[in-house]
């Protein structure tokens, strides 16, 4: 991989491969109760701002526990054209190089391929000075603004304009400034947090966001040398250290909570019994206690979660909101869990109203869904029927399989580049466990 990077520089041969897979399709059959054991891999919300976060300093560093997904290999993308290399090492392990001579420019062509692209905003205008980003897009599930991050970072000193499309921040150095967010937004906090190692004096973010991911980001700055109290907390302050004083580091990406739940809706519509290793209970707290209302049996390990699943679901009411709540990303799943089970259930989406796309998808298979705004009303069935459906983003893609699994026939989901975005062989994993799924490759 070339160590003299450059804007234009196109990502080396040895660079984690880009996957093209938009033709592929993934093929689920009817399965039984789902037995064994799933390792759940790392946290793709939380490897991406851990790669982002390299900007902070010069040196080699070394990630673990690096899910195998197509979002790592576009951010690894991104950030050689920054000026940042990545190589993969053995089965889960990155190891990046910040060679000092960053160029900080994200363009158009891979910020609309990752959200989490903006994350590189608050750590280049803190070490650099500056940065031209192209400002994101929206998402399948709706429009999705940046003006938390923007104006944290203008409190902070920052003169930020809109230029042909994209977002131009300068600033000689940041200063620490008193932030409140309106709502814990998770991309706020994180680019105010890496933007504020940096800067002079102390930054205090109220209404903090509280996902583990950022608790996992935190945990990698502070092994770099920043000053942060109240990890984990609503409020974070952070001291700024001296440009130059922060050092390159190894980190383990938290496991994901999200692919982890996604293992358990498919042992909860199978009626299965599965022992997810690695998947941590305290960043599901909130839930478990709904999906135990559910029926399943829960019991957290030390080195992982087991779930022991009901020959029946039981409808519930299920509200999504910030962490420690009901993460909006579990929503599709749920959906699909009350969709075969018995009672019926209301759901209600408190962060992305338009994130109910793949409602028509899962009525396709047979389930009976009402959507009005926010709410959707589910009326469990016994179980579904195969058909092919189309996965409009990650999260539904991953619940369009977990229907498959308990739908008469065959359910053949396309889009699956969607999938591949954040799940780790989700295929493979399944079918370990008797899942009968097939991934059917592109054509040529
Ligand atoms: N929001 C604003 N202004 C802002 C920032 C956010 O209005 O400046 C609003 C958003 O429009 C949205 C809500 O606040 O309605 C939540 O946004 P947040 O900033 O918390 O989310 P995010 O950082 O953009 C991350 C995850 C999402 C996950 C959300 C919520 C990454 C890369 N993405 O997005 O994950 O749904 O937090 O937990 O970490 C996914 O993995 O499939 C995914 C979409």
């Amino acid at each position: 991989m070339s160590s003299t990077p450059s804007a234009s520089s196109a990502p080396d041969a040895r660079a984690v491969p880009e996957r093209r897979t938009s033709d592929a399709a993934i093929l689920v059959h009817r399965s039984g109760p789902l037995r064994g054991e799933v390792v759940v891999p790392g946290a793709k919300n939380s490897v991406l701002k851990l790669m982002a976060a390299t900007i902070l300093a010069d040196g080699e560093y070394h990630l673990r526990n690096v899910p195998d997904i197509a979002d790592v290999a576009i951010m690894a993308e991104l950030l050689a054209a920054i000026g940042i290399t990545t190589e993969t090492g053995q089965a889960g392990e990155l190891t990046m190089v910040n060679h000092g001579r960053l160029v900080p420019v994200a363009p158009y062509e891979l910020v609309e391929r990752i959200r989490a692209s903006i994350n590189v905003l608050g750590p280049l205008l803190g070490r650099v000075g500056e940065v031209r980003l192209s400002l994101p897009g929206g998402d399948d599930f709706g429009s999705r603004p940046i003006d938390m991050h923007l104006s944290g970072l203008e409190a902070m000193g920052a003169e930020i304009t809109l230029e042909h499309g994209d977002v131009v921040a300068r600033a000689e150095r940041l200063h620490g400034a008193d932030i409140t967010f309106e709502f814990p937004s998770v991309g706020a906090t994180e680019n105010i947090l890496t933007a504020a190692v940096h800067a002079k004096g102390t930054t205090v973010i109220d209404n903090a966001a509280r996902e583990p991911e950022i608790s996992d980001l935190c945990a990698m700055l502070i092994s770099m040398g920043a000053d942060i109290e109240g990890v984990g907390t609503s409020r974070l302050v952070v001291h700024g250290v001296e440009p130059g004083a922060l050092r390159a580091t190894d980190h383990v990406t938290v496991p994901d909570r999200i692919q982890a739940a996604t293992y358990l809706a498919a042992a909860a519509v199978t009626g299965g019994e599965l022992f997810l290793r690695g998947a941590r209970a305290e960043h599901m707290d909130m839930l478990l206690r709904r999906f135990t209302d559910m029926g399943l049996q829960l019991v957290p390990q030390h080195d992982g979660l087991s779930v022991h699943a009901p020959e029946r679901l039981r409808s519930i009411d299920v509200a999504t909101l910030p962490y420690p709540g009901i993460a909006t990303d579990y929503k599709p799943l749920i959906v699909t869990m009350l969709a075969v089970a018995d009672g019926v259930g209301i759901v209600t989406e408190n962060l992305y109203p338009g994130r109910f796309r793949y409602v028509e998808e899962l009525c396709r298979l047979g389930a009976d869904i009402r959507t009005d705004g926010h709410h959707a009303v589910v009326r469990g069935r016994p179980h579904l029927s195969g058909a092919p459906v189309r996965a409009p983003d990650i999260r539904a893609g991953a619940a369009l399989v977990v229907a498959g699994l308990v739908a008469e026939g065959t359910t053949t989901i396309s889009g699956v580049h969607h999938v591949d975005r954040g799940y780790d062989d989700l295929v493979g994993r399944l079918a370990a466990v008797g899942a009968s799924i097939e991934r059917r490759a592109p054509r040529s």
